[in-house]
């Protein structure tokens, strides 16, 4: 895959995408997000990658927002377009994907870059990172899905505080409470990707798929989390996948899945 603001990498069923704009911060623009859903796409249709990261490419910034240059004139249809577009395209996208995607957050994740964190389904941060949300500081509100997955992760107080404050907390504090799952330092945050990676790795991918569609579910308007989690639940019984895990259970071996 050839893109111009997004590399690709892969190895060993882990594929890496890094935001390549480090001059910009890595700000998200248009192209960059097209780039990104069409990487994410193909990668999620590939049966040889299981895990993505997605890190910011320099030390300083994973994503420093969506790109202001690029709407600052924009009309209020146009802004609306933008939100929905983006969200379509890469933050939805990304949330809803079976494969799973993990946030390596290198240093300053605001606005549009936090937002993308959170779409991703579980983040680390080194400790350089700095995250806010600085959008009422700009005259507009976070539209790539921040104003609901920041309170799903930090509470509804707390995200109320980081918008409207429109700061930025460090990573020990976006730890404690619980944006990010570990602080490391900029050396090993990859290095802790690929571990964790290598984890997931070993189990059925099916059976991850239907996990992260189990837990979305949840907290989707008109669904019912418990109602899908049964769903998902009974269709692992007619995998490959469930077979080859039980039976390597019972045969004291370990599994070896052909995920499916
Ligand atoms: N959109 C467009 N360009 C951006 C950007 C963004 N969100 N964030 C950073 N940049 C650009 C800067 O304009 C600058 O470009 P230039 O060198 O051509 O002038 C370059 O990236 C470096 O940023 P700079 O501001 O000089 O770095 P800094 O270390 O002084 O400050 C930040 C870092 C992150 C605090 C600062 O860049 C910032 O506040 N960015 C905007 C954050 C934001 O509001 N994001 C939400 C957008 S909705």
């Amino acid at each position: 895959m050839n893109f111009e603001n997004i590399l690709v990498e892969q190895a060993n069923e882990i594929a890496t995408i890094t935001i390549n704009r480090p001059k910009k911060l890595n700000a998200l623009n248009k192209a960059t997000i097209e780039e990104l859903h069409q990487a994410f796409d193909t990668l999620n249709k590939e049966v040889n990658t299981k895990v993505i990261l997605l890190t910011g490419s320099g030390e300083k910034a994973f994503v420093a927002g969506a790109d202001i240059s690029e709407f600052a004139h924009f009309s209020e249809a146009e802004g609306g377009k933008l939100a929905a577009k983006g969200q379509e395209l890469l933050f939805d996208f990304v949330e809803n994907l079976s494969t799973p995607v993990i946030a390596l957050i290198n240093g300053f994740a605001l606005g549009g870059g936090l937002e993308l964190a959170m779409a991703c389904h579980f983040r680390i941060a080194s400790d350089n990172a700095k995250m806010g949300l600085p959008e009422t500081s700009l005259g507009v509100i976070p539209g790539y899905g921040g104003t609901q997955r920041l309170p799903q992760l930090v509470g509804k107080g707390r995200a109320l505080e980081l918008i409207m404050t429109a700061g930025m907390i460090s990573a020990d504090e976006a730890k404690a409470s619980g944006l990010v799952n570990h602080v490391v330092t900029l050396e090993e945050l990859l290095p802790l990707g690929q571990k964790l990676a290598s984890k997931i790795l070993r189990n059925s991918s099916v059976a991850i798929g239907k996990a992260i569609k189990a837990v979305n579910s949840g907290y989707k308007d008109g669904e019912n989390g418990y109602a899908s989690e049964i769903n998902a639940f009974g269709e692992c019984f007619g995998t490959e996948d469930f077979k080859e895990g039980t039976t390597a259970f019972l045969e004291k071996r370990k599994p070896d899945f052909p995920n499916k």
